[in-house]
């Protein structure tokens, strides 16, 4: 497997590229503030991108969907639906060759927020970051995200997390890292979701 992250400006916005090395086939993520960068590096790769994968609607992880779209043959996949979109839901797989993306459904920051697992490593958007998690404007959507942490925390502890924002001390660390240091997977963990609307 092929996986780059890649610092795309913004809100310290990071995007990603998966593929598989045999056919080259690729998925982008996020590509948001700079999509000419990401197009460029998966073409200097030479890769033939068959996805562009949204983990969320937020605007600052949409907005470089256009370039992408226009400049390449990839299918706009994400958990909203609409037209000319493939709708992910939860336990979706998308095929890159030989390489399977496992959709993990993980509302609460919003409805639509997803996660990507790819063999050991998990795009978590703006569900849980290194050292956090992602923001949310009820008590109900902190309910849900809670709910979504505790899928992700079944995930095994080796697993390593990719945000979509390098908030952290680190741009991405081990599940087993954030059961150490992240208070509110702590929380979590303890199942204490009055800590956690502390801790958020
Ligand atoms: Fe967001």
């Amino acid at each position: 497997m092929l996986f780059e992250q890649i610092p795309v400006g913004g809100d310290r916005n990071l995007a990603y590229i998966i593929a598989d090395e045999k056919s080259k086939e690729a998925a982008i993520v996020d590509p948001s503030f700079s999509p000419e960068k990401v197009l460029a590096r998966a073409n200097e790769l030479k890769l033939k991108i068959k996805f562009l994968i949204n983990t969320h609607s937020h605007f600052d992880h949409i907005n470089g969907n256009e370039c992408i779209l226009t400049n390449s043959k990839a299918t706009l996949a994400h958990a909203k639906p609409a037209e000319n979109a493939l709708l992910l839901q939860d336990g979706s797989e998308l095929k890159l060759g030989e390489l399977v993306l496992k959709i993990i459904a993980t509302p609460g920051h919003t409805q639509d927020s997803i996660c990507i697992l790819v063999e050991n490593k998990l795009i978590t958007g703006d569900t849980l970051f290194i050292g956090d998690v992602g923001l949310t404007r009820s008590i109900e959507n902190a309910r849900l995200e809670f709910a979504s942490l505790k899928k992700i925390l079944l995930l095994k502890d080796a697993t390593e997390i990719y945000p979509a924002h390098d908030y952290g001390s680190v741009p991405f660390a081990t599940l087993a890292h954030e059961k150490l240091h992240n208070s509110c997977i702590i929380d979590v963990l303890k199942n204490d979701f009055q800590s956690f609307l502390r801790d958020k």
